[in-house]
């Protein structure tokens, strides 16, 4: 791989042990994918950020690349953590497991990553345009930006975006490149695809057929931010989908017209997936939405629906601290306060170390989180669109 002077001289140790690393990192990967050169990055977002995930090991190798000067020189933002940083107790969580947590936060914080502790960094500022190269490490974030927005990023994994951040440059291979980006299965949807939900369980039926293909989709009529947020999470959980286009939405789908390679998802198939997704249960211990975390028209939203009533189970509503703040400061976190549920920010279902709190059955708007409570946590799951979810919090129990 071709290396400038100096690229080439970071790695040789010139900025320092903790630039050296970085750019050991980004060169492996260079070199094991075939990359011909390394390219600068607009922005890099970093996972790996819950304590229960990465435990004192996870901690102990980021104090150390800190502590040898590590920093990012590009606008580098983070993965939701563990816990909500500012109000953990409220949670549940363990005075140990928050100690820990803050830790984490912290040793980023030294190598110059903005704690946004969010998986949509595109709705809070960190928003690549139309051909722009960045690291990104979150999955779900990483199919949103490179098919809704049209930037350029592999699905990185937490230190390689981390490193890439710190270099400010990353392996030009993979999705980096045209020849890449097109795609090579045609997928044509004629069921009704209405709600965040539909588009879940979408991703669940294609991600599980395509891998890591680059699917065009067919006949989808229309798609909010929201539910686009919620289809490449499902794509990206279920399959390994780091970009897909859509015919009239996305922007880079006007450059192709058909594939070889085709299936078709009918009615009956969403029918099918919705079933062999959701439980056989009606007890719901907690309704979780913002997986993706929520957008400020969806916290609005779920306010206005939830006006005047009361929660029947645990009823979590997750967004980006930035996106928390705005909410609060225009009163749109009252009514879900006022029906009894948590409005909380920095984490989410899946990266809290739920499994302490009991809770066996949730119910979710999420494809993404659907997979990962029921795998991960061993928990019943169900999954529906935003409405009904609302519904069944206030009515304690899935009908
Ligand atoms: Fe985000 Fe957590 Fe879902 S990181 S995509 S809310 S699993």
């Amino acid at each position: 791989m071709n290396l400038t002077k100096e690229e080439q001289a970071i790695l040789d140790g010139e900025k320092g042990p903790g630039f050296q690393k970085a750019m050991e990192i980004v060169a492996a990967l260079g070199e094991i994918y075939g990359a011909k050169n390394l390219v600068p990055i607009k922005s890099a977002q970093v996972s790996g950020v819950s304590y229960k995930n990465l435990g004192d090991a996870g901690l102990e190798f980021l104090n150390e690349w800190a502590k040898q000067g590590a920093k990012c020189t590009v606008p580098t933002t983070l993965n939701p953590a563990g816990m909500d940083l500012k109000d953990w107790q409220s949670m549940g969580f363990s005075k140990e497991f928050a100690e820990k947590q803050i830790l984490v936060v912290e040793a980023y914080k030294k190598m110059g990553v903005t704690p946004t502790c969010t998986c949509v960094p595109y709705l809070i500022g960190n928003k690549p345009s139309l051909g722009e190269h960045i690291a990104w490490a979150e999955s779900s974030a990483v199919a949103f930006s490179n098919s809704v927005l049209g930037a350029r990023t592999n699905r990185e994994g937490g230190p390689s975006s981390l490193a890439a951040g710190i270099v400010g440059r990353t392996a030009s291979y993979g999705l980096h490149l045209d020849e890449n980006r097109a795609p090579t299965i045609e997928v044509d949807v004629s069921a009704e695809i209405k709600s965040e939900a539909d588009f879940g369980a979408l991703g669940y039926l294609v991600g599980k057929k395509i891998g890591s293909k680059v699917a065009l989709f067919k006949g989808i009529k229309k798609a909010s931010l929201e539910q686009l947020k919620s289809f490449g999470a499902s794509l990206a959980t279920y399959g390994s989908v780091g970009l897909y286009h859509v015919e009239g939405i996305t922007p880079e789908a006007k450059n192709y017209t058909s594939c070889a390679e085709k299936i078709s998802v009918e009615e009956k198939d969403l029918k099918r997936a919705y079933g062999e997704i959701n439980a056989d249960t009606n007890e719901v211990d907690i309704v979780a939405i913002g997986c993706p975390h929520c957008s400020i028209k969806e916290i609005e939203y779920i306010g206005k629906k939830l006006k005047g009533k009361k929660v029947r189970t645990v009823l979590w509503v997750s967004t980006a601290r930035k996106i928390k703040d705005e909410a609060v400061a225009k009163g749109l976190d009252k009514p879900i306060k006022e029906a009894g549920g948590k409005f909380i920010a920095d984490t989410c279902v899946v990266v809290a170390p739920i499994e302490q709190l009991g809770y066996k059955s949730v119910v979710t708007n999420s494809g993404k989180a659907c997979f990962y409570l029921s795998s991960l946590n061993k928990m019943k799951v169900h999954l529906a669109d935003l409405d009904k979810c609302l519904k069944v919090a206030v009515d304690g129990k899935w009908s």
